[in-house]
Order: C-alpha cells, then sequence, then structure tokens
C-alpha cells in the first residue's frame, strides 16, 4: 500500500492523548494506534512471568515471543489482545501503569515495539498516540501533534477519570507518580518524550478534548 498516511499524537501522561488521537481517528476514518497500550501489554506478561524489570535480555527476549494486537472496532474501546488473550482491563491497573516505565526504557524492548509500530502503520492510514512517535517511530509522518497540559490539570484529569470509575484516589501518591511517569519519560536514553521540531503543540490546559481535536482538524485540512 502506497498511499497509507500516519498521523502522530506524542505528549506527557494525563494530557488526553488517547483519548484525542481516538476520537481524531474516527472523525477522519483512519485506524487508531495506541501504542502505550503495547508496553503495557508487554509489561503484563513480564510480571505474569516475574522477570526482573531491569534484565533487558530478558525482557528482549520475552518481547520476541509476543504478540500483540490492537482491535479497533468503530464505536468500541479499542480492545488490545496480548497473545490472543484480551488484557484491555489489564494494562490499566495501577501494578502495570507504575511498571511499565522499566519495559519502556529498555533499548532492545523499544527496538522490537518500534518495528512493530512501523509494521502497522504500513498496513493501514492511521493516528498513533505516545511518546516517540514523531520523533523515532515515524520522523515522515504527515501530520504530527504534541499535546500538553499544566502538570496540575493533567493529575486534576487523572483523579476525575479514576472517580468516575468508581475507585477511591489518593490524589497525593497520584501527583507524586506522575511526576515519576514524567521523569522518566522525560529522561529516558532512547525514545524520551520529546517534541519533534516540526510538530504542532497543542496545549490543551484549557481545552476540552473536542477543541483539541477540532484544533488537529484544522491544522490538517490547513485552516489553521
Ligand atoms: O500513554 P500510556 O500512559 O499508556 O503509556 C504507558 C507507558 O509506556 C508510559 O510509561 C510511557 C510508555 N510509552 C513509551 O515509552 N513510548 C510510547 N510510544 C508510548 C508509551
Amino acid at each position: 500500500m502506497d498511499n497509507v498516511i500516519v498521523i502522530t499524537v506524542d505528549g506527557p501522561a494525563g494530557a488526553g492523548k488517547s483519548t484525542v488521537a481516538k476520537k481524531l481517528a474516527k472523525k477522519l476514518g483512519l485506524g487508531f494506534m495506541d501504542t502505550g497500550a503495547m508496553y503495557r501489554a508487554l509489561t503484563v506478561k513480564a510480571l505474569r512471568r516475574k522477570i526482573k524489570l531491569d534484565d533487558e535480555m530478558s525482557l528482549v527476549a520475552l518481547a520476541h515471543e509476543t504478540h500483540i494486537d490492537l482491535v479497533d472496532e468503530s464505536g468500541a474501546a479499542l480492545k488490545v489482545l496480548l497473545d490472543g488473550e484480551d488484557v484491555s482491563e489489564a494494562i490499566r491497573s495501577s501494578e502495570v501503569t507504575n511498571n511499565t516505565f522499566y519495559i519502556a526504557r529498555a533499548p532492545g524492548v523499544r527496538e522490537v515495539m518500534v518495528h512493530w509500530q512501523r509494521e502497522m502503520g504500513k498496513r493501514r492510514s492511521m493516528v498513533g498516540d505516545g511518546r516517540d512517535l514523531g520523533t523515532v517511530v515515524f520522523p515522515g509522518a504527515a501530520h504530527k501533534f504534541y499535546l500538553d497540559a499544566d502538570f496540575k490539570v493533567r493529575c486534576q484529569r487523572r483523579i476525575d477519570e479514576l472517580k468516575a470509575k468508581g475507585q477511591k484516589v489518593d490524589e497525593a501518591a497520584l501527583e507524586k507518580d506522575l511526576a515519576e511517569r514524567d521523569r522518566c519519560d522525560f529522561t529516558r536514553k532512547v525514545g524520551p518524550l520529546k517534541k519533534a521540531d516540526d510538530a504542532i503543540l497543542i496545549d490543551s490546559t484549557r481545552m476540552t478534548i473536542d477543541e483539541a481535536v477540532e484544533t488537529m482538524v484544522k491544522h490538517i485540512q490547513g485552516m489553521a
């Protein structure tokens, strides 16, 4: 397929990337690739196997014997399949959230993930969200966005999200976790979170999800 296009949405945790990217994909009739879900799925498997999360060789070997599928059916939430098993809920647990950075910082694991992501990007036009899509995975993407928001607002969004699911939230602990995830994302040696020079910065601090999506659509249509 020659005329597939990729649109990238990178940014820090809690900026609303996945929600915005999924809506944008739907609006444009494109596929959706949540790359964070892929790192999370591999984390589920590593935790189950009790692999030491600082043992890069074992993690890379694990990645090579793993199959992750993202099933993007219109109207439904993205389904994440780990070796055929639906782990869409398991990947959102706080244990997985707090351990994924070990997997994400291993250069050998990132190499495997980047390969998978590029293969997916060849098969179908899509919107992908992550940290390094505009810089490393798809440097030639048709459109690149960097979705940001103030730290406090990102924390509050996570708190609201968890409360909406009926979960009890330790707000101070959540702030600490998010700050730590930012630190890991920005300081990783390979594939750190970084705005690509040619990415359009969208600060969603005072925007709704729909406003962020509309802003992106305008840029894509050359109307912004
Ligand atoms: O976007 P998220 O919170 O689901 O991401 C989960 C983890 O994966 C987070 O620690 C950052 C990492 N990640 C990454 O390193 N590179 C990506 N392209 C996407 C996510």
